[in-house]
C-alpha cells in the first residue's frame, strides 16, 4: 500500500473527509499513514474550498486502534522521541488549521487514535465506539498528546484514572466525562458528524476561528492574559464584514450570509 492508500481525503461540498484506511489492522497509524495525514492536513489548512474536515477510520471495527505496534516494536530512545515529535506536529497541526475538524469515532480509538480524536475540535461517537490510552500496557506511556489533551478534556483525576489503568471508556461514559460530544447509533457516525459541522459551518467562519483559536490560546496562558486575548479577538472581529452581516440579519429577522471577511 503506498501512503495514498493508506489515507482517503475527499471533499464533499466544503467538507473534507479524511478517512485512516488500514482496516485490515484496525486502521492502526504507521508512518505511511503520518506521511499522508500530513499531506490531509497541509491540504486542509490551504485549499479554500475545503470549510471544516471531518476525520474517520474505514471498516466497521475502528476510528483508529493506536500507533502500529508492529512498527514501535523496534524503536529506541532517538527514534521513539522523533516518532512522538512528528506525530504530535501532525496532530497540533490539524488542531490548528483555522477550520473547524470533527472526529467521527466510528469504533476503537486506542492510544493514537484517542489522541487523534482528541486533537480535533469535537468528538462524535459510535454506541460501540472505545476509548482509551492503554499504552501502559505495553510499557509506554502516551507519545502523541494523551497526557496533555486528556486532562484538559476531562479533568485530571479522571484522566489518571484512564492513563493508569489503560482501560476502555465506553461512549457514554466518554459522553459523560466530556471525552466526546454526541452519541449515536454506529451507522449514523459519518451523517451526525456532517451535520455537527454543517452546523458550525453556518456560522461566521473567521467568528468560528477565533473561538478555536481563543480556547486553545487561553489554556497556554493565565486567566488575565487570556481575558485579554479574548477582548483584542472581540475588538478584531468588529472590524469584519461577517459581523455587520450576521448583525444586520439578527435584526432583519433573515439567516445571514457570511463570506468570511
Ligand atoms: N498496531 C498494529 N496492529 C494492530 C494494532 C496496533 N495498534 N491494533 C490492532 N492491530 C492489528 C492486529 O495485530 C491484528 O492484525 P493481524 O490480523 O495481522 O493479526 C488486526 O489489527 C486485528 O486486531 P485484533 O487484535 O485481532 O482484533 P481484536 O478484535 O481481537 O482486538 C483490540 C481489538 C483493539 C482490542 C486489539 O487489536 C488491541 O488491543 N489493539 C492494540 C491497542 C493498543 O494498545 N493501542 C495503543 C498502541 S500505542
Amino acid at each position: 500500500m503506498t501512503a495514498q492508500d493508506v489515507l482517503r481525503l475527499e471533499v464533499r461540498d466544503g467538507i473534507a473527509v479524511v478517512t485512516v484506511n488500514r482496516p485490515d489492522k484496525l486502521n492502526a497509524l504507521n508512518g505511511d499513514v503520518f506521511v499522508a495525514l500530513a499531506e490531509a492536513v497541509a491540504r486542509i489548512e490551504s485549499d479554500p474550498a475545503i470549510r471544516g474536515a471531518i476525520v474517520t477510520g474505514a471498516g466497521g471495527k475502528a476510528f483508529v486502534a493506536g500507533a502500529d505496534i508492529a512498527e514501535m516494536a523496534e524503536q529506541t530512545p532517538p527514534s521513539a522521541e522523533a516518532r512522538a515529535r512528528r506525530g504530535q506536529r501532525v496532530f497540533r497541526r490539524l488542531e490548528r488549521c483555522g477550520k473547524p475538524v470533527v472526529a467521527a469515532v466510528n469504533g476503537f480509538a486506542l492510544g493514537g487514535g484517542c489522541e487523534l480524536a482528541m486533537a480535533c475540535h469535537l468528538r462524535v461517537a459510535s454506541r460501540t465506539a472505545r476509548f482509551g490510552q492503554p499504552e501502559v500496557k505495553l510499557g509506554i506511556a502516551p507519545g502523541y498528546g494523551g497526557t496533555v489533551r486528556l486532562p484538559r478534556l476531562v479533568g485530571r483525576g479522571r484522566a489518571l484514572d484512564i492513563l493508569l489503568t489503560a482501560r476502555m471508556v465506553d461512549a457514554e461514559e466518554a459522553l459523560r466525562i466530556g471525552l466526546c460530544d454526541r452519541v449515536v447509533e454506529p451507522e449514523a457516525v459519518l451523517a451526525e458528524a456532517e451535520a455537527l459541522l454543517r452546523g458550525i459551518l453556518a456560522m461566521g467562519p473567521l467568528a468560528v476561528r477565533q473561538v478555536i483559536e481563543a480556547v486553545d490560546a487561553g489554556f497556554a496562558t493565565g486567566i488575565d492574559d487570556a481575558l485579554d486575548g479574548e477582548a483584542v479577538r472581540f475588538g478584531l472581529l468588529a472590524g469584519s464584514e461577517d459581523m455587520r452581516e450576521g448583525m444586520a440579519a439578527f435584526l432583519a429577522k433573515r439567516t445571514p450570509e457570511f463570506r468570511g471577511r
